[in-house]
C-alpha cells in the first residue's frame, strides 16, 4: 500500500535521512522505532509532502506520490497526526473536527459521528475550547480529526509520549480497534512494549538509515534492545 524506497530528505545543507526503504501492506500496523534525533519526525515529514524528498520517491497505492501536496496526499487517502498532539486550541472540539470534514472529500457528516465512536471520552466536550483540554485529550481530538477523513493509511508520531497512563491506555486500544477494523497503520513509537503489542512489523532507524527491520516477534531480540537503548 505505502511503498518508501531510497528515501533522503534534510533540513538546508544538513541531510537526515539516507536513503530510507519502508513497506506497509494493506492493513499492516508498521512500527517505526529508534532514538531520540535518528530521523522518525523528518521520515514521516517527507513521506506527507510537509517536507521535500531530496531523493527517493513515496509510493502510495500503486501511485508515485512523491512531488505531490500534504492536502494531496490526504485526499488521497493518507491522514497524519505530527507529534506534540497539535489542535486548533481556539476552536471547540467540534470545530476541530468540522475544519477537517470541510477538507474532506467526501464531506459526510457521519464521518464525525464515527470518529468520535473511536474516542468516546471527547463526546461531552465537544463545545469545550481544545486548547483547555488534558493533553491526552487533544491527543485523542487530533487521532480523531484525522480519521474524519476516512484514511486507509493512519500516519502517527508518538502518540502516547508525555501523556497520563490512562490515557495512553484509551489511545493503544483505539489503535489496536482500528488496526482490527483494516486500517493501516504507520506508527512511530518509543515504548517498546507497546510496539510488542500492536505492530505486525517493525522497521529501526539509526542515524537517518534503517538498521534492522522484521516481524514483530524479533523485538524479543537482545540485538534489537540494544538498538533501541538510551
Ligand atoms: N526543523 C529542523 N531544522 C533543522 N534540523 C532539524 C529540524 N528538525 C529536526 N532536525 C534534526 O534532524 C535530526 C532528526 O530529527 P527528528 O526527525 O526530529 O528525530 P526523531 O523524531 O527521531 O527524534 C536531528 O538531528 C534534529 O536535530
Ligand atoms: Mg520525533
Amino acid at each position: 500500500m505505502l511503498s518508501v524506497e531510497g528515501l533522503q530528505a534534510g533540513y538546508g545543507g544538513a541531510r537526515v535521512l539516507f536513503g530510507i526503504s519502508l513497506e506497509v501492506a494493506a492493513g499492516q500496523l508498521v512500527c517505526v522505532m529508534g532514538r531520540n534525533g535518528v530521523g522518525k519526525t523528518t521520515l514521516l515529514d517527507t513521506v506527507m509532502g510537509v517536507l521535500p524528498a531530496t531523493g527517493g520517491t513515496v509510493t502510495f497505492e500503486g501511485r508515485d506520490v512523491t512531488r505531490l501536496r500534504p492536502h494531496e496526499r490526504v485526499r488521497l487517502g493518507i491522514a497524519y497526526v505530527p507529534q506534540g498532539h497539535e489542535t486548533f486550541p481556539q476552536l471547540s472540539v467540534l470545530g476541530n473536527l468540522q475544519v477537517t470534514l470541510e477538507a474532506a472529500t467526501h464531506r459526510d457528516p457521519a464521518a464525525l459521528e464515527e470518529a468520535l465512536e473511536v474516542f468516546p471520552r471527547l463526546k461531552p466536550l465537544l463545545k469545550r475550547r481544545a486548547g483547555f483540554l488534558s493533553g491526552g485529550q487533544q491527543q485523542q481530538l487530533a487521532i480523531a480529526r484525522a480519521l474524519v477523513t476516512r484514511p486507509r493509511l493512519l500516519i502517527l508520531d508518538e502518540p502516547t509520549e508525555g501523556i497520563q497512563p490512562s490515557i495512553i491506555i484509551e489511545i493503544e486500544e483505539a489503535i489496536e480497534r482500528l488496526h482490527a477494523s483494516g486500517l493501516a497503520v504507520l506508527l512511530v513509537e518509543q515504548y517498546l512494549d507497546l510496539a510488542l503489542r500492536l505492530a505486525d512489523r517493525f522497521v529501526i532507524l539509526d542515524a537517518g538509515r534503517v538498521v534492522r527491520a522484521g516481524a514483530a516477534q524479533e523485538l524479543h531480540d537482545a540485538e534489537v534492545r540494544r538498538l533501541l537503548a538510551v
